[in-house]
């Protein structure tokens, strides 16, 4: 008899946000996207595709078809959590009717159950929209690496007082605009704090703090797989894949160099 799952959809993630702390992580493939489904309520497919898996140095220049084709891997290996995908860069910035074909694309082809954009009160009438259409939309305020050059690098924001006070008010505006959820990336803990107890929508923070309904990293980062130089502080590795790969290689190629593989019991 095949395993029966609790599926994580959008109202149950809502009436989970109380009483437990929800777990994001991003997948881009079939493979991990299996390994993460028991242990996450949300696999997020995020734009961080371009810097981890394509090795940009930002997430500007993925495309919709890209992200397609990464949500649909990640989907056909989900069966628990919920599927969210970026909307990527320059699919939404020219208004909501680019947005909602953005979105419903994503919906029809890799089947994924919601979309994130970036940004406070400029997304809204794509929130509005998108929403209206009956597709969930995840919020993302703080560091949005869309706007990488607007911000000068992947800093941390919402540090001066109107800064942190034009966030709070793009919090409450992208819930009034019907995000069912808001990434918190790279601001004050304090402010994240603010911002959760203000919204009645979960807050998934990411270098914010220990306040806010759950909490999401890059899986790449978490693993220990990515060679980042000057890693964001946040980021927590949990393991060390690297190390483990370079030294598999390593032994391959000097096994095969020696002739001590294959030998016959790899042999037919
Ligand atoms: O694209 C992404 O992976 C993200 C997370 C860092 C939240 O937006």
């Amino acid at each position: 008899m095949s395993e029966v799952f609790e599926t994580i959809t959008v109202p149950r993630l809502q009436s989970m946000k109380d009483s437990k702390k929800l777990v994001m992580l991003t997948a881009y493939d079939y493979t991990m996207a299996r390994l993460l489904d028991p242990h996450v309520d949300i696999l997020l497919v995020g734009d961080t595709v371009g810097c981890v898996v394509q090795g940009g140095e930002t997430t500007l220049g993925v495309t919709l078809e890209q992200m397609t084709y990464h949500a649909t891997m990640v989907k056909q290996g989900a069966q628990r959590a919920l599927v969210v995908a970026d909307l990527p860069f320059g699919t939404y910035q020219q208004g909501a009717s680019y947005a909602l074909d953005a979105a419903i694309t994503l919906v029809k082809e890799a089947k994924v159950s919601a979309v994130k954009l970036e940004g406070g009160v400029e997304v809204c009438t794509s929130i509005e929209k998108i929403s209206q259409a009956g597709i969930p939309v995840m919020a993302h305020l703080g560091l949005t690496p869309q706007s990488y050059h607007a911000m000068g690098g992947n800093k941390v924001q919402g540090k001066s007082s109107s800064a942190a006070e034009k966030l709070l008010a793009d919090a409450k505006a992208v819930e009034a605009a019907g995000a069912f959820a808001l990434v918190l990336e790279a601001i004050p803990a304090e402010l994240a704090r603010e911002i959760t107890e203000a919204l009645s929508i979960p807050t998934i923070g990411i270098g914010a703090g220990t306040d806010c309904s759950g909490q999401v990293l890059v899986i790449n980062d978490l693993i220990g797989l990515n060679e980042s130089e000057a890693p964001m502080r946040f980021n927590k590795e949990y393991c060390a894949v690297r190390e483990l790969i370079e030294n598999a290689a390593k032994s391959f190629a000097s096994e095969v160099r020696a002739e001590a593989f294959p030998d016959a019991s790899y042999s037919y």
